[in-house]
């Protein structure tokens, strides 16, 4: 029933927007040493490709199913042609768009950074579907440091318009590796396999001195089976609580144990920044807590979280009835509904009817 009436609010209310709305892309990516800036753009889906070093993949919406292929790279991920020259240590630039260059469409659910070897003949032609990943970064719920101490997803800054940063370890060991940093989209993980998956992957060359690399039983197959990999039970993808709770449980393996040795500067914690690359006005600041400040944040509130089930049904119901706190994430709910309606029209090839949106 009250499923009923969202799809029935989400057409009311979407059915005059352009499809390009919904889902995204990793439009660009920027390297940071300290000195110099580098700007690699990326290709938008299924566009006549430019040499990049971001891996195209074929379309904006997002990857399904815990033991999907694309889980790897993203939507039929292609080789790219060029490599990224970088340094252990430096601030890695992640400048996620929806289709059309509007701003990222989601702002539920947490961002994670991974990497692999590529072995001694480097990337462009490295096919990394049985490659083991490690994580190098993961970032959930932060505090919003323009209004107080309100948890909210660091997503949501991107959604605002931000950048997605990244410190590369500086004890990372020299060589050829993928960076695969990956947005999961939880606005419909209260149903199993309602997580929407959106991995892209850089082809890096990295410097250094470092003598860092992960442990065999810190690594992941992507998609995998067993150990660490993903399922689809995994309390970070199926999450039932997901607009009630404050508490997350990333997916994934730990972060490598050598990235906590990394110098100085916050190891594993990706900030936002407070530019929005295309938008004016609303400067979104925030998320910029450290993994450790996550940790606590988590902590504090679940001590302070009720468990008993009435109570978290009662917050739960709170939750959606609450107008302004909520509105961004019911938004977010119907457009997901929309696109996936979409969806569904598209595979029973009724597209031109809504091409013309
Ligand atoms: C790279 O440059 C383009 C064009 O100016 C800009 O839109 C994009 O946000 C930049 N990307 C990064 C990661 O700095
Ligand atoms: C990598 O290998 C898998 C499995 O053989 C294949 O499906 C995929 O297309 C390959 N990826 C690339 C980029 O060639
Ligand atoms: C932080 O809170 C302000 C004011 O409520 C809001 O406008 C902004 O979008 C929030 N920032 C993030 C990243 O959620
Ligand atoms: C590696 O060490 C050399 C010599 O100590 C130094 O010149 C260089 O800057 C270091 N490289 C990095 C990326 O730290
Ligand atoms: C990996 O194995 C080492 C050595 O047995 C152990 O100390 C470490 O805790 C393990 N790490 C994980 C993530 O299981
Ligand atoms: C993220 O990196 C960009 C580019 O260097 C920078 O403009 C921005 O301030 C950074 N954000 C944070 C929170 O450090
Ligand atoms: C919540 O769980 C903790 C630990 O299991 C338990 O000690 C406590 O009594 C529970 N609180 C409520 C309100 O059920």
């Amino acid at each position: 029933m009250i499923v009923l009436r969202l799809v029935f609010l989400s057409l009311l209310c979407f059915s005059s927007l352009p499809r390009v709305l919904a889902h995204g892309y990793l439009a660009s990516f920027g390297v940071s040493n300290g000195q110099s800036y580098t700007n690699y753009t990326g290709n938008a889906p299924a566009a006549d490709p430019n040499p990049s070093v971001i891996r195209q993949v074929s379309d904006i919406s997002p990857v399904k199913g815990v033991s999907n292929p694309d889980l790897n790279c993203g939507l039929n991920a292609q080789f790219a042609q060029k490599v990224a020259d970088i340094q252990a240590g430096d601030l890695l630039v992640f400048d996620w768009r929806g289709g059309d260059n509007t701003n990222w469409p989601h702002n539920t659910g947490p961002m994670l950074t991974y990497m692999t070897s590529c072995g001694d003949s480097g990337c462009t032609q490295y096919n990394s579907s049985l490659s083991k990943w490690f994580k190098i970064a993961e970032i959930g719920i932060v505090e919003n440091g323009t209004s107080g101490n309100s948890p909210v997803w660091a997503q949501q800054s991107v959604m605002n318009g931000a950048f997605t940063n990244v410190t590369l370890p500086s004890t990372l060991a020299p060589g050829n590796y993928l960076i695969r940093h990956e947005i999961i989209a939880l606005h419909l993980a209260t149903s199993l396999n309602g997580m929407e998956f959106y991995p892209a992957c850089v082809q890096v060359q990295v410097s250094g001195n470092g003598t860092g690399i992960a442990a065999d039983n810190e690594t992941v197959l992507l998609p995998g089976v067993g150990g660490y990999s993903y399922k689809e039970t995994d309390p970070g993808l199926y999450d039932p609580d997901v607009y009630s709770s404050n508490v997350y449980v990333f997916p994934g393996p730990p972060i490598a144990a050598f990235v906590s040795s990394s110098s100085s500067s916050s190891s594993s914690s990706p900030t936002s920044s407070a530019t929005p690359p295309t938008s004016s006005g609303s400067s979104s600041t925030s998320a910029g807590s450290s993994a450790q400040n996550v940790c606590k944040l988590q902590r504090r509130l679940v001590t302070s979280a009720s468990n008993s089930s009435s109570q978290r049904r009662r917050s739960a119901k709170r939750a959606l009835l609450r107008p302004t706190e909520t509105h961004n994430q019911r938004t977010n709910l119907l457009q997901g509904i929309w696109t996936d309606l979409l969806s569904a029209f598209k595979t029973l090839n009724l597209g031109p009817v809504f091409a013309s949106n």
